[in-house]
């Protein structure tokens, strides 16, 4: 395997999936390994590089350094942006700090000839020299070489770029391979990886399957779990993980807020409980919710009512499962569905150490007050990642490729106060614009047109307008549809449905959902609209 050894930066993990992405299994360890620890893994035949991230600290800021055992296990290493500097400073070279930060896009010089970057290449200048086109986040560089490296890349504002030392196998680059600006990025990994390290490329998701499920059995043992079930992408990939791990350890809460979709709730229930025969536990919280939320209109003020109602449910839940006899069910855990941009997001990634886990945002501090210790198995992956291994644990495809749904659900679309009645509304005409995009097929690429955009939904407008229907004047409700296309949910922009399709929906809620007589499509982009209208 390939070993990272992670100096804190926001992306080693993106280090890790480029790895994952070449079939290669490794693991990442904070920087401050012992050296005989990696003399043991060195030891075991399995370890074929070591890699060295960068960091979001300068040279001169922190103390980290690679254990100097790195460099005398005879392996091949390859320090990127920070992992380079340490390694030129360890090896007798030496760094410069600069207060002139490069950050962006740049164009590299490749130099002489080195086994990573041989015939790798963007384009070539008149001159027959290859140049990359990568992305720079740096202040400090390295101004000299350490003895025995060769110069292996320049631009004109850092000179040493990348070095090499082909005896050793050692490699340094000052720019960051692992992200999708740098253009042959993952050619440069895999060169690395495949070649220089000679390492298998043999892995794959059934392998990560085994490997988390030995993690979770390690870990909790013959304890119990509770998980909160939402019918979402992660919490469900996650319950069919720890299931296929600890079986009937598992319990999972889901707690129906009466604010899902059409069907949802038994939709959940079928899939989990009958299907994959999960033990879920269904509360049914919706009269609570919507006695809270009752007369309440403010955006924010409904966010945190439905928030605080959730935690109390899952914790009451909680409190039962954790002191209930039976061993198996009495919860000594609390696993989340937490993927790693989620760590990112709540600033967890910077806290290389690892020790305190931040909470998920949506269930914040839960663990802490029920006492339980948190199971987080989904927290390295990306999100396309987590979706592959739902397919791979068994989940319908349908169910793993769904939209994103947001926690307080309908909470959220029915704008100002939710009442039961137009939840109801909004739930029938949901569901019929959902049935329609899933339905249509756009011919050039042959995807629905569910599949080729990221989020859909109707929001519900409490204000009546006038309308015909048949001989008489109608005074109802309006719904919007809203359609985007994104590839991270901080921007958007709207979907550019055809006619045809929001013709026919239109159509269809008018007719069949008696109380909206308009229907209208949200052409906003975001910014500065938000995806949600509230
Ligand atoms: P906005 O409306 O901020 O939404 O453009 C961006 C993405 O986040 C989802 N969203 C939420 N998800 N709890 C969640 O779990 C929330 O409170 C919440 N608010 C928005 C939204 O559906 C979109 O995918």
């Amino acid at each position: 395997h390939i070993l990272i050894l992670d100096f804190g930066s926001q992306v080693t993990q993106l280090i890790a999936r480029r790895v994952r992405e070449a079939h290669v299994y490794c693991e990442v360890h904070p920087c401050d390994v012992s050296d005989d620890w990696l003399r043991q893994q060195a030891a075991s035949g399995h370890l074929k590089g070591i890699i060295l991230s960068g960091s979001h600290a300068s040279v001169y800021e922190v103390e980290d350094r690679a254990p100097q055992a790195v460099f005398e296990l005879g392996l091949p290493v390859l320090g990127i942006c920070y992992g380079m500097q340490t390694m030129a400073q360890q090896l007798g070279g030496q760094v410069q700090g600069s207060a002139q930060r490069e950050f962006g896009y740049v164009e590299v010089r490749a130099r002489g000839h080195s086994a990573l970057l041989r015939d790798i290449a963007d384009f070539h200048t008149p001159e027959g020299h290859g140049m990359l086109k990568v992305w720079m986040s740096h202040g400090d560089k390295v101004t000299a070489l350490p003895p025995g490296f060769k110069l292996m890349a320049s631009t004109d504002s850092c000179p040493i770029a990348g070095m090499a030392d082909e005896a050793r196998r050692f490699y340094g680059v000052q720019f960051h391979p692992e992200v999708t600006h740098t253009v042959q990025g993952r050619a440069l990994l895999e060169r690395f990886v495949l070649e220089i390290c000679a390492a298998r490329p043999d892995w794959v998701m059934r392998d990560h399957i085994e490997e988390a499920v030995q993690r979770i059995r390690t870990q909790v043992g013959d304890e119990g779990v509770i998980l909160g079930l939402s019918g979402g992408v992660d919490s469900s990939v996650a319950a069919a993980l720890i299931q296929r791990a600890i079986g009937d350890q598992l319990t999972c809460v889901f707690v129906d807020h009466g604010l899902l979709r059409l069907h949802e709730g038994d939709q959940v229930m079928e899939m989990f409980a009958d299907r994959l025969h999960l033990r879920v536990l269904r509360v049914d919280a919706s009269e609570l919710f919507l006695r809270e939320l009752a007369g309440v209109s403010d955006p924010e003020q409904k966010r945190k009512i439905i928030g605080r109602l959730f935690v109390e449910v899952f914790k009451a839940e909680a409190a039962k499962l954790t002191a209930s006899g039976a061993s198996k069910t009495a919860a000594k855990w609390l696993a989340q569905g937490t993927i790693y941009p989620d760590v990112i997001e709540s600033g967890g990634a910077k806290s290389k150490k690892a020790v305190s886990i931040k909470s998920h945002h949506n269930v914040g501090g839960l663990p802490e007050q029920l006492g339980l210790k948190l199971l987080e198995p989904l927290r390295d992956l990306f999100k396309d990642e987590v979706r592959e291994l739902g397919v791979a644990l068994g989940l319908p495809p349908a169910m793993v490729y769904r939209h994103p749904f947001p926690g307080p659900g309908l909470g959220v679309r029915i704008l100002g106060e939710v009442r039961p009645e137009y939840a109801d509304l909004l739930r029938r005409a949901d569901a019929i614009f959902i049935e329609e995009l899933r339905s249509t097929i756009e011919p050039h690429s042959g995807k629905s047109w569910y599949e080729l955009t990221s989020q859909a939904f109707a929001v519900f407008l409490p204000v009546k307008s006038v309308g015909v229907m048949g001989d008489g004047r109608t005074y109802d409700y309006v719904v919007a549809l809203r359609a985007v296309q994104t590839s991270d949910f901080m921007t958007a922009d709207w979907a550019e449905l055809p006619y045809s399709l929001l013709k026919r929906v239109s159509g269809r809620i008018i007719n069949e959902v008696r109380g909206i007589n308009r229907v209208t499509y949200d052409v906003s982009s975001k910014p500065p609209a938000t995806i949600e209208w509230e």
